[in-house]
């Protein structure tokens, strides 16, 4: 069975706990009738245990930015896939571009936390992938999403029940301001599903994965992407810091 589309907001570090605690309350009150379960919020790590009860009475699910691949010790400053399922979370982002670009994430070690993650029952990983925009130019990106993939999830079993999202979020896209035509990101999709499906089959993918579209989305540009079929639902980073903004977004998509 394929399954529902979901939207996920990723706060980044655009906002401090005092702000945050504000937003989640935002959040809760337009999200007071929403009946569905595939909305997610990912707010920064300090802000976790304040989204948990805040949520509790929503059907918002929560998310964390990045987690550790290892399950404990002296890994200084890092947090493991345990621990945030202690504060609730469902999701995790993993390999974020502003991580590859700033922290040096490679997809050696994507792949070490999408296994780590995986390991926890009821956490779900949502593994970013996309190109640079000389990749795109140079007509590599083909290439470039296909090794990212495999990178990424190679060797890894995918058993029944376990869900794994791929978030495309082309590099240049992120927070431009700027999407990709619809179409085009419809095209890098079915690459990436071919991808898959020749690594776990097409039975597995369609039950497991979801891959999503992430790069300036927002609550007008989001309806002709919907339009497309392998859209799986989309990432949010600007427009998911408002609640009413957000919630359109979840609307049109959900
Ligand atoms: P954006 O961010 O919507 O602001 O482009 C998306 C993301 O970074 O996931």
């Amino acid at each position: 069975m394929e399954q529902n589309k979901i939207v996920i907001a990723n706060w980044k570090m655009k906002r401090n706990l005092a702000e945050t605690t504000a937003l989640l309350k935002e959040f809760k009150a337009e999200f007071k009738d929403f009946g569905k379960e595939d909305a997610v919020i990912c707010p920064n790590f300090i802000s976790l245990l304040e989204a948990k009860k805040v949520f509790e009475e929503t059907k918002l699910k929560l998310g964390a930015q990045a987690v550790f691949w290892e399950d404990k010790g002296s890994f200084t400053g890092e947090i493991s896939a345990t621990m945030l399922t202690e504060v609730g979370c469902e999701y995790v982002i993993v390999g974020h571009s502003e991580r590859r670009q700033y922290l040096l994430t490679n997809y050696e070690m994507i792949h070490k936390k999408t296994r780590a993650v995986l390991r926890v029952k009821g956490l779900t990983p949502i593994i970013c992938i996309g190109e640079q925009a000389e990749d795109r130019k140079s007509d590599r990106r083909d290439f470039i999403l296909i090794q990212q993939i495999q990178q990424s999830l190679a060797g890894i079993e995918v058993v029944k029940g376990e869900n794994i999202i791929i978030a495309y979020e082309p590099v240049w896209a992120v927070g431009a301001g700027t999407t990709l035509e619809p179409e085009e990101a419809e095209y890098a999709h079915k690459i990436i599903k071919l991808a898959l499906n020749d690594m776990f089959g097409m039975k597995t993918v369609n039950e497991s994965f979801r891959i999503i579209y992430g790069g300036s989305i927002n609550s007008e540009n989001v309806e002709a992407f919907i339009k497309e079929d392998n859209l799986d639902g989309f990432l949010v980073g600007g427009a998911s810091l408002d609640a009413k903004e957000f919630k359109k977004i979840v609307d049109k998509v959900l």
